[in-house]
């Protein structure tokens, strides 16, 4: 039995939220042990991983950006709104927002997301979506994948702390490739959360009370 106090997730999101759905069904089927969502964010109202969220009765929270009349007073409700829920680590799946000073401050090397290509090729600034697969395939490239990292404030340039490989097949199109990184996206990353929770969190627990 782990009786240790379980490591908070606080998930953003801004679409469809199959990563989100990836974590929480690890979570149900035992796979994430040490790890529970405290809340579900968005900054899209309409967003369907917030339903999905709603769906399994969790948490959710959802602003859009023009009610704040700045990016730092809407980075500053969330990170209030995480520390609020006593949120431990942040979870981007999906989010489109690249994140201003007052997150990255309320959780320093505490933020995860995960990138659809083997960064650091293919990230960075504007590099998103579909847009990835379509460089990958216009330059001939014969793998891609997908990488989770620590989000700091050079985008997509965080200590990389997982990555998984597929093959990019000769009749490829950009949603075809999107297909088969996704799918290995919904193995990869509840996978690097255990694995981070285990390193970062449980182990200091565990040295905490130690003698
Ligand atoms: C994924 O491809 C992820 O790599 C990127 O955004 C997409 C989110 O998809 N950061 P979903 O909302 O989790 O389905």
């Amino acid at each position: 039995m782990n009786a240790a106090p379980k490591c908070r997730l606080g998930v953003l999101l801004s679409g469809r939220g199959s990563n989100f759905g990836a974590i929480q069904r690890a979570i149900s089927d035992g796979d994430l042990p040490n790890a529970e969502i405290a809340v579900v964010i968005s900054n899209h109202p309409e967003a369907e991983g917030l339903k999905l969220a709603q769906s399994h009765g969790l948490q959710t929270r959802a602003w859009d950006k023009s009610e704040f009349e700045s990016r730092q007073a809407f980075d500053e409700a969330i990170a209030a709104a995480l520390q609020a829920d006593q949120v431990d680590l942040v979870i981007l799946a999906g989010y489109d927002r690249i994140l201003g000073n007052a997150l990255l401050a309320a959780y320093p090397g505490r933020i995860l997301n995960i990138h659809p290509s083997l960064l650091p090729a293919y990230g960075g600034k504007g590099m998103v979506g579909h847009k990835v697969h379509q460089a990958v395939l216009a330059n001939g490239e014969a793998e891609s994948g997908c990488t989770v990292h620590l989000v700091t404030e050079v985008v997509d340039g965080g200590a990389i702390l997982g990555q998984s490989r597929v093959p990019v097949l000769a009749d490829d199109t950009p949603e075809a490739l999107a297909a088969r990184v996704l799918a290995q996206e919904h193995q990869l990353y509840p996978r690097t959360i255990q694995s981070f929770i285990q390193t970062h969190f449980t182990q200091q627990e565990a040295t905490a009370i130690s003698p």
